[in-house]
């Protein structure tokens, strides 16, 4: 299958590499960009553990073409450091609030947390659950995620973080 040269913008850095037509972007972004914490948890486009953004959009990477993505900006879990070297609001939030146990959702649970929080500042619980049902956790039940991304909010936007009663 002939390949094609696919350039596209990964946390900042041009990203270039030859992909056949039906490689699939979260292939292409493990094993050309060698960013490999966007995992592959299925292959019906369930589980979200390779969700990462794209031009502005969650987007489950195992469900879109590398050639699709040609001249992208995309967000892996990789870009979501700050650019000092310290976490994330969403970082830390998984973190400080028991977000996580296996880890393997986590970096597409963070992605898809990053572009809900853009899309709704302050969301509700039952926002946040709606929000984040496309990404699969085995591990946590949930619950501690939706405080991480509950941290995390109230961390960008400068108010104090008051853990619900349960
Ligand atoms: S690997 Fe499961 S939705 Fe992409
Ligand atoms: S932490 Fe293990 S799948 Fe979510």
């Amino acid at each position: 299958m002939p390949k094609t040269h696919v350039t596209m913008k990964v946390n900042g850095s041009e990203v270039e590499g030859l992909a056949e037509p039906r490689t699939l972007l979260v292939h292409f972004l493990r094993e050309q960009a060698q960013l490999t914490g966007t995992h592959i948890g299925c292959e019906t486009s369930h589980c979200g553990a390779c969700t990462i953004d794209i031009d502005g959009m969650s987007v489950k990477s195992c469900t879109m073409l590398a050639v699709q993505a040609n001249g992208a900006e995309i967000t892996t879990i990789e870009g979501m450091a700050n650019a000092d070297g310290t976490l994330s609001p969403l970082q830390e939030g998984f973190r400080m609030m028991h977000g996580l146990q296996c880890g393997f959702c986590t970096p597409g649970m963070i992605l898809r947390a990053h572009r809900l929080l853009k899309e709704n500042p302050s969301p509700t619980e039952a926002e946040i659950r709606a929000g984040i049902s496309g990404n699969i956790c085995r591990c946590t039940g949930y619950q501690n995620i939706v405080k991480a991304i509950q941290y995390a909010a109230a961390k960008i936007n400068g108010v104090e973080f008051q853990e619900a009663a349960e």
